[in-house]
């Protein structure tokens, strides 16, 4: 059976989706979690695109031992060597080149003629190979570039170095049936002595990001690229657990392997959801909440029956376990300590452990049953790095006569000073909102809230997550609060977004590529 090689771009591609911006802390986790589901490689970010992006590469690049990291590189030699400078203490080194191929591209983005482009390549690969062992070239918007060309561009980076080829569908356009006979024609004509591996890289306009990867599969690709939860700029990137379950479901059909760990799917897509502030869709296909509830009376009765008879996909398949052992208030911290361990959270350190453990028992006073999802919840909310500057530390309210509300927040910096804002509101949340808003003064509006229940019961603790937008940049921050009362997780989720746009307002968060000056131009 041929094996196919994951790469995985949550960290770069899926950082491109609007709201989206992981700290370097929950990059280097939600690294560490990829590395144990199993991926190849990973593309852990654009070094070249801010300092923190650089940094997070680096960091990533000297954490994993097993997976290769990889990061983005226009073709543009400064470019690579911020690559290389972030990369080469990785133990297993790669660099991703690009540059955009379609006639649209080149004309109006890049305005350079196909020989200029052609050039840039031979050029930039191979200054790349000079630098890295392992190449990855990709044509930008591929699938709308003429299929002479794109093979001329392929040939080209193979000639120059590249090891890897890219194939992306960089706007969602292609179907299943062009896409995989693109791979073969491109498996077909490329020349090289050396062994070449074909991937695809599907965005998700048309919904057909899944369909397509699985037919460059067919069409003979050997590694396959996209995020975790499908997240991503637009409709975001292909949604790799999806590939990964589809592979094994259908093996008979797809005659592939590789070596994902499936049962850490559900654990590695839930960081990803919690980090991104981006929720699962409880329809999402292989790990949204209804994946295995069967609600007609037909298919409950067969499943009883045979689970076979309607569930293609088993919970254990996924890592989605049955809640083992429900912690209570009686439960000591041995048991929480253990629990944590068995739940995947190896590395929590002691001093975390000790600010877990003093936040469980105080859940457990007020909640009866500690459920796995109270746990990963209060792990993910604890150890990331959240956000520096002031911190939400508690709030009052009072009920006015008038049916308004009134709300007094106390924010702490890191020299444990107090400052308090007081305001009204029709509601308390809008309430709370403005005393936040009147202790950052900054022009931020919240484009969305949602609330979730961790678990079920009216016990559950409640997470909110928010949406605002920096109007003095237009960038869109997510941010989430954690809380067994609603109105703190809502304080808490706010003041956290408004710590973001204050940090950018700093200049210590810088925006992302798509917005940044290109040399190339
Ligand atoms: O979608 C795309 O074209 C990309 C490239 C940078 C590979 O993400
Ligand atoms: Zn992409």
């Amino acid at each position: 059976m041929r094996k196919i090689e994951f790469l995985d771009t949550t960290l770069r591609d899926g950082e491109q989706t609007p709201g989206v911006n992981f700290s370097i802390k929950e990059k280097v986790a939600i690294a560490k979690q990829l590395e144990k589901w199993g991926i190849s490689a990973i593309e852990a970010g654009f070094p070249a695109a801010s300092p923190d992006s650089f940094e997070a590469v680096k960091q990533i690049a000297n954490t994993l031992t097993q997976t290769a990291v990889t990061g983005l590189a226009r073709a543009v030699k400064s470019d690579i060597d911020t690559a290389y400078e972030a990369l080469k203490d990785a133990k297993y080194p790669q660099v991703h080149v690009f540059i955009a191929t379609s006639p649209v591209h080149m004309q109006y983005k890049l305005k350079k003629t196909p020989e200029q482009v052609i050039a840039s390549i031979t050029e930039h690969v191979s200054y790349a190979k000079s630098l890295f062992e392992v190449v990855e070239f990709s044509p930008e918007d591929a699938t709308r570039t003429d299929k002479d060309f794109l093979l001329k561009a392929v040939q080209t980076a193979v000639d120059a170095g590249a090891t890897y080829i890219n194939i992306p569908d960089t706007v969602g356009f292609t179907t299943p049936s062009e896409y995989y006979h693109t791979f073969k024609f491109l498996i077909d004509e490329v020349k090289s002595d050396r062994e070449i591996i074909f991937s695809p890289h599907c965005h998700d306009d048309l919904g057909m990001a899944t369909a397509n990867t699985l037919a460059a599969i067919k069409g003979g690709a050997n590694r396959v690229e996209g995020t975790i939860n499908g997240i991503g700029e637009r409709a975001g990137n292909v949604a790799l657990e999806e590939v990964a379950v589809a592979l094994e479901i259908r093996k008979d059909y797809y005659q592939v392997s590789s070596d994902i760990v499936l049962n850490e799917t559900f654990t590695t897509s839930e960081l990803i959801s919690r980090f991104s502030g981006i929720p699962i869709p409880k329809n999402k296909a292989v790990i949204g909440g209804n994946a295995f509830a069967h609600e007609s009376g037909i298919h409950q009765d067969g499943v009883l029956k045979n689970p076979e008879t309607y569930e293609i996909i088993t919970p254990e398949l996924v890592g989605v376990k049955k809640n083992s052992l429900p912690l209570g208030k009686l439960s000591g911290r041995h048991a929480f300590v253990e629990k944590v361990y068995e739940l995947g959270f190896d590395d929590v350190t002691a001093d975390e452990l000790q600010v877990l453990f003093a936040k469980f028992k105080t859940l457990a006073d007020k909640k009866h049953e500690i459920t796995d999802t109270d746990i990963r919840a209060l792990v993910a909310g604890t150890t990331v790095e959240n956000p520096e500057g002031f911190q939400f530390d508690h709030l009052s309210i009072a009920s006015n006569e008038d049916g308004t509300q009134t709300v007094t927040i106390s924010m702490r910096n890191e020299g444990d000073e107090v400052l308090t804002t007081i305001a009204h509101g029709s509601g308390s949340v809008e309430a709370a909102f403005n005393a936040i808003d009147k202790f950052f003064n900054q022009t931020v509006k919240l484009s969305s809230y949602n609330i979730m229940a961790v678990t079920e019961g009216i016990d559950a603790q409640a997470e909110v997550h928010v949406t605002v937008e920096n109007i003095d940049t237009g960038t869109i921050f997510n941010a989430s609060g954690l809380d067994f009362d609603v109105l703190r997780a809502s304080a808490i989720a706010y003041s956290n977004a408004n710590t973001l746009v204050q940090r950018e307002n700093a200049g210590i968060i810088t925006k992302k590529i798509s917005e940044k000056a290109n040399p190339e131009g």
